[in-house]
């Protein structure tokens, strides 16, 4: 892709970053909403916390498990899966290098109160997540019922910020994010 910086930039199976693509505007999050020294792109990352504070105001935890992560590392982590779950089972839950939204910096993972991103469609943050996160900017990114179109499994966990218009527009219409921009 040649937009690697655009809000609504498009990474997924069939469109790639740069492998020295690494964005110039990376923020630590507050260790308050972060489990360990994560990073986000700022945008993302200002919206991140004002929803951990909101969620935690009303009695929610929610922590960010994952955010940026580097071509390098997400190498790793295919790496992993294949060799553990072969190739075909990787494809379905991680990206190859260079395809991981994750490398963009505006999208992460999330946990709730079991502690565990695994374990987050449990947890009454999840239901709390799919109601509101769209008016901080965040979509569901691999939503249930869309595995053809985004080419993942279901991850009630992993959210991308798109900005508060453009989620509003995909969580009303129940879009994703190929839908969307297919569209426009
Ligand atoms: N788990 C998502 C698809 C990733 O590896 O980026
Ligand atoms: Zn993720």
């Amino acid at each position: 892709i040649t937009n690697p910086e655009e809000i609504s930039t498009l990474v997924n199976k069939n469109y790639r970053l740069p492998q020295d693509y690494t964005p110039n505007d990376l923020a630590l999050i507050s260790p308050t909403f972060s489990k360990g020294e994560k990073y986000l792109r700022k945008e993302a990352k200002q919206a991140f916390e004002k929803l951990g504070a909101d969620a935690s105001e009303k009695g929610y935890t929610i922590r960010l498990s994952s955010g940026f992560r580097s071509y390098e590392y997400q190498k790793i982590l295919y790496t992993y899966y294949v060799n553990h779950n072969g190739k075909e089972y990787a494809d379905l839950c991680s990206a190859r290098p260079g395809h991981s939204e994750h490398q963009t910096g505006l999208s992460f993972d999330v946990e709730g109160s079991l502690y565990d991103y695994n374990r987050f469609e449990e947890t009454k943050e999840f239901l709390w997540m799919k109601e509101n996160a769209h008016r901080y900017g965040f979509i569901l990114r691999y939503p249930k019922g869309k595995e053809k179109i985004t080419g993942f499994k279901y991850e009630p966990w992993h959210y991308r910020y798109v900005g508060k218009e453009i989620a509003g527009i995909i969580k009303e219409n129940n879009l994703t994010l190929e839908e969307y921009l297919s569209q426009t």
